[in-house]
């Protein structure tokens, strides 16, 4: 399937695994490649060598395109931006503002820049800034969140830049991905489908967490921070909304959440740690290879298409 995306990309499907911060390392990131799609190392809060030896360990897995993602708001932000340059990484995508900063360094470099965006606002000014693609995120997705659902951030977005668009958000299997084609977007990315793939180094416990979510067991905590954050339900959520009607400090919420994604992806504490995913979770129901994900979207994505009489 050619889109400009994966024109773009130099990838055989539309379908991008998303940045994600202690879960997308080399094993998830290279699989998706490798099954076709592009996978994204999440760089998140990690140090520079840390993301020099994902990238390089990704390259042993596949010799197809892997990205990474930047957080812009990370401690190690200016080692991160220079290792991609230094490692000849294909593509970024950046989470978390505005990368105008280092959009000459990695234009010059010959890297494709991807900013998430959850505003057409930010997308337009991502465009001038002379990003090759926007990723429009909806607040259906897991993780930091905007306010704007994807079905209505998509189409607007398209119509408001002329770069291609992605789709994320909300989607996880041939349905999502269709809808997303005909709201404008040229690709689509998935983040909680993949945190339960076979290939995913994630705690059995968070990937059994997201297996028996249901539609409602996503919940948004931040939102009184002006940070949202969408997980699923367990103790620390309760704890933290509760804090939050109580308008406890902004230094007592953080310290409620210090390392809690760790907590949940590393230690399988699926009780106090964050269990960052989307509100898809309710559908994603078995853990399958980055390679049977990809090729059940395709594959099915023919017959909804056809499916459709107008
Ligand atoms: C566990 C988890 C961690 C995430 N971490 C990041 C991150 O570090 N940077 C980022 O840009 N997006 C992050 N995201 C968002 C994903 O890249 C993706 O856009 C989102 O999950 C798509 O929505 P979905 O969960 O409904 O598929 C994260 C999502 C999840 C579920």
């Amino acid at each position: 399937m050619e889109t400009r995306v994966t024109k773009l990309l130099g990838i055989e499907y539309p379908i991008i695994q998303g940045g994600m911060a202690w879960v997308a390392n080399a094993n998830l990131a290279a699989n998706v490649s490798k099954a076709g799609g592009i996978g994204f190392i999440g760089a998140a809060n990690a140090p520079g060598e840390w993301v020099r030896s994902e990238i390089r360990k990704a390259r042993e897995i596949t010799d197809k395109p892997v990205g990474v993602n930047i957080m812009l708001l990370s401690e190690h932000i200016d080692e991160v931006a220079q290792v991609v340059v230094e490692e000849k990484v294909s593509v970024v995508s950046t989470g978390a503002g505005n990368p105008g900063k280092y959009m000459k360094m990695w234009k010059d470099a010959g890297i494709k820049v991807m900013p998430v965006v959850a505003s057409v606002a930010l997308a337009k000014l991502m465009e001038r800034a002379g990003a090759d693609m926007v990723i429009a995120e909806g607040m259906e997705s897991g993780g930091h969140i905007g306010e704007q659902t994807t079905m209505t951030l998509v189409p607007q977005v398209a119509d408001a830049v002329s770069i291609p668009v992605v789709a994320a958000g909300g989607i996880a299997d041939a349905r999502g991905f269709c809808a997303a084609f005909m709201l404008g977007a040229e690709a689509v990315q998935m983040g909680t489908r993949f945190v339960v793939a076979k290939e995913s180094d994630v705690h059995q416990l968070y990937k059994d967490r997201i297996i028996a979510a249901r539609d409602i067991d996503s919940v948004v905590t931040g939102r009184s921070t002006g940070h949202p954050v969408r997980s699923l339900r367990n103790e620390m959520t309760r704890q933290y909304l509760n804090m939050e009607k109580e308008n406890v400090s902004f230094e007592e919420l953080e310290h409620l959440t210090l390392g809690a994604l760790r907590k949940a992806v590393v230690d399988g504490d699926v009780k106090m740690g964050t269990v960052m995913a989307g509100q898809i979770a309710g559908m994603v129901k078995k853990e399958q290879t980055c390679k049977e994900i990809i090729t059940e979207i395709m594959d099915d994505a023919h017959k909804v298409f056809n499916s459709v009489k107008f």
